[in-house]
């Protein structure tokens, strides 16, 4: 059975985790740097760069202690190579190169995104190629028909910001902490979404794309105008955000034509308001839902592991001078 080490470390966590062809996650560790970016409100890239370096090597140890295993022992060593923060990335995948030299083992550069967009068929062994995915986090906002490994058709993008990063800002202008998804989907709970008149940018609109900008825009004159609750503002902003994805789903769907499954992954995936829209769009067109458990929704290196094992199969490998990518547009 195929064994692969996985690495992340593209933004704030770092990660390793050991995954086998037949989809077990023999071991992982994330080790979130959030408390040493909070002071910051967002992740401060040079902070990234040096936790990274400092943690990786224990990590990857334990990861192996946990499993009970050596690197002798694993197929191939496959590390995010992009996009993200460069100094991240660099850590990342020189620390694989290293190891791969080291064992003589097959190197594997994996996009973060792959890594995102595959990591529902590690959850799910049925979800079967092509299918529509929603790949929603702080730093990506895309619909892409995924159909096969390394195939990807981009259907939307954001042509601001990425709806993680919409729900960043918005809680950052309602004093909630870093990361503000957790946080606005928390005092939602709270509050009456149709409290607060908010914009929804681009819904029905005939191009494909996103946009959150004045959706934050709007959540900074609300709080400005001592109006409505912070709970308010949360409900309704989620609420607003969550049109503006259906809206989009709803085209691409259209534009993409036979699928098996409507899959969403990246953070915002953990989101369990936008789950459930996005689980009622999926059955209003007979498809199938699929949503990776929430670990694996979030910056993990299973994903990557998991990508590495897709890519192992098909004979795929990377030749050492391989170069960190800080953009890499799928
Ligand atoms: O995939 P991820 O861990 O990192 C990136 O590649 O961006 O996603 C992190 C993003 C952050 O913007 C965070 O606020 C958002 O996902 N997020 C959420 C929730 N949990 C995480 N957004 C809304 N609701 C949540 N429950
Ligand atoms: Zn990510």
């Amino acid at each position: 059975m195929t064994t692969i080490l996985g690495i992340e470390s593209s933004c704030d966590e770092t990660a390793a985790a050991l995954v086998t062809g037949d989809r077990t996650i023999l071991a992982q560790r994330i080790a979130s740097q959030d408390e040493a970016h909070r002071p910051y409100g967002g992740v401060v890239p040079e902070i990234a760069a040096r936790a990274h370096a400092e943690r990786l090597a224990p990590l990857i140890e334990a990861t192996l202690a946990d499993a009970g295993m050596t690197l002798d022992q694993v197929d191939a060593i496959a590390a995010t190579a992009g996009p993200g923060l460069i100094g991240g990335v660099m850590v990342g995948l020189v620390t694989a190169k290293a190891l791969a030299m080291a064992t003589g083992k097959p190197l594997i550069a994996i996009n973060h995104l792959e890594g995102h967009a595959l990591s529902p068929r590690l959850a799910d062994g049925a979800l079967e190629y092509p299918y529509l995915l929603l790949l929603v986090s702080g730093g990506h906002c895309q619909i892409l028909l995924v159909e096969g490994v390394g195939k990807f058709r981009r259907l939307a993008t954001t042509i601001d910001d990425a709806l993680g990063e919409a729900f960043d800002k918005s809680a950052k202008l309602l004093g909630l902490g870093y990361p503000g998804g957790p946080a606005m989907e928390r005092l939602a709970l709270a509050g009456d979404a149709k409290k607060v008149p908010l914009p929804r940018p681009l819904k029905g609109s005939d191009e494909p794309h996103f946009s959150f900008a004045g959706l934050k825009s709007a959540v900074m004159r609300a709080k400005q105008s001592g109006q409505y609750s912070d709970a308010d503002i949360a409900a309704s902003f989620q609420q607003a955000a969550i049109d503006c994805l259906i809206d989009r789903a709803r085209r691409a769907l259209a534009a993409a034509g036979p699928v098996n499954a409507l899959v969403v992954a990246g953070g915002v995936a953990a989101n369990k308001a936008i789950r459930g829209a996005l689980e009622a769009l999926a059955a209003e067109h007979a498809l199938d839902f699929v949503a990776p458990p929430l670990a694996l929704c979030t910056d993990n290196a299973a994903m990557i592991a998991w990508a590495g094992v897709e890519r192992f199969a098909l004979g795929q490998s990377d030749p050492l001078d391989v170069a960190a990518r800080p953009r890499w547009p799928l």
